[in-house]
């Protein structure tokens, strides 16, 4: 388990909640094949949390871009840095690399808590504190 409360990630928007929630899921399972070692499930899930989170950086995008969000290019700038850790683990890992943990490390670290814990964050205390 990556140990995320939902509530510290509610962005109030529903589609926004679901990809979250859809991306953590899909997290939870290739941490838990890792664990178990079911190593032939992890490229089928590594593919779908490549599929959902494109459709979700492309969503949150524009709803930063909706609400006049300010540091809208430099939160684009780290949707495109995971993109690329993400594509490059992927590959290496297609390619036989040893790279589990580092791709653990990476989904829990940059991914969950660097950047939704705290980048995402920052753009639903913006919409909050505009919404007053
Ligand atoms: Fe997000
Ligand atoms: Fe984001």
């Amino acid at each position: 388990m990556f140990h995320i409360d939902v509530k510290d990630i509610s962005t109030d928007i529903l589609v926004l909640d679901e990809q979250h929630a859809k991306i953590i899921n899909i997290m939870e399972d290739l941490k838990a094949s890792v664990s178990n070692y079911h190593y032939e499930n992890v490229e089928t899930l590594l593919n779908s949390l490549h599929e959902v989170s494109q459709a979700h950086f492309k969503d949150e995008e524009a709803y930063m871009l909706s609400i006049g969000y300010p540091e809208l290019e430099e939160h684009i700038i780290e949707h495109r840095k995971l993109e690329e850790k993400a594509k490059k683990l992927r590959e290496d890992f297609k390619a036989g690399q040893p790279v589990l943990m580092s791709i653990i490390a990476f989904l829990s670290r940059d991914w969950l808590r660097q950047h939704v814990k705290e980048s995402d964050m920052k753009y639903v205390g913006f919409q909050k504190q505009g919404a007053k």
